[in-house]
């Protein structure tokens, strides 16, 4: 009997950014399990949002998690001032590191968990030599910098395969799936092996609320496992 409990990410990307404190405390009542912050800033993907002075800002209103995505080119500048601003792990993309290694140690060093994340087009082959240093990888159902695109179910293979990997890496590494993940897709995603799922519009288009959306979204994924 598989009893681990399916792990909710809401992306605030969707919510409101005039009441971000407002809006994690709602998402902290709707029994989500960590929050990401979809940082952008208009280079590695053409979009732009928040950094680490709103992440710190918000950080006093909620004690879930945060959890940094940082779509961003060369990213080492960041990852600093994002753990200072109350981030326990910090995602880069393996398309935008110059040294990979060297930034995922770099934010294991600062004290915080460690994840890569890689974009549909790319191989697992380009994190298979770090995986002793992650804690997180992140195999993305979209092409980063928007929300509310539809899921990528080509990816599912993609998801099998980061789980054989990790499982042949002996580490304990998350496996976070993000981009168009809903009550019809979370399933797909879970079945393939995914254990963390970040969702932002289909958790704030749920007519029934945050909660109702976080508990669907939880146990769909739960029921594939089964
Ligand atoms: C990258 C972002 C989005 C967001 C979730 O574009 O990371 O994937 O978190 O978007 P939804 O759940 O609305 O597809």
């Amino acid at each position: 009997m598989d009893r681990r409990r399916a792990q909710i990410a809401p992306s605030v990307l969707p919510a409101d950014f005039a009441a971000l404190g407002e809006e994690c405390r709602a998402l902290e009542k709707s029994g989500a399990d960590r929050i990401q912050w979809d940082v952008m800033n208009g280079r590695f993907v053409p979009n732009l949002t928040f950094g680490p002075d709103v992440v710190a800002a918000v950080r006093p209103h909620t004690a879930l998690p945060f959890e940094a995505h940082l779509m961003v080119v060369e990213p080492d500048a960041l990852v600093g001032e994002m753990v200072e601003a109350g981030c326990e792990l910090v995602i880069v993309h393996a398309e935008a590191c110059v040294h990979l290694h060297r930034t995922l140690g770099a934010i294991r060093d600062l004290g915080a968990r460690s994840g890569v994340a890689v974009n549909p087009a790319t191989p697992l082959t380009a994190v298979e030599h770090v995986l002793d240093i992650v804690d997180l990888l992140l195999v993305m159902t979209v092409n980063p910098g928007f929300g509310g695109q539809p899921y990528l179910a080509s990816m599912e293979p993609k998801i099998a395969e980061a789980r054989r990997l990790i499982g042949r890496s002996g580490q304990r590494i998350e496996l976070e799936v993000d981009g168009g993940i809903g009550p019809a897709t979370i399933g797909g995603a879970a079945r393939a092996g995914a254990d963390v799922f970040c969702a932002g519009s289909a958790l704030y288009r749920h007519p029934d609320g945050l909660a109702a959306a976080v508990t669907e979204l939880r146990e769909c994924a739960e029921e594939a496992w089964r």
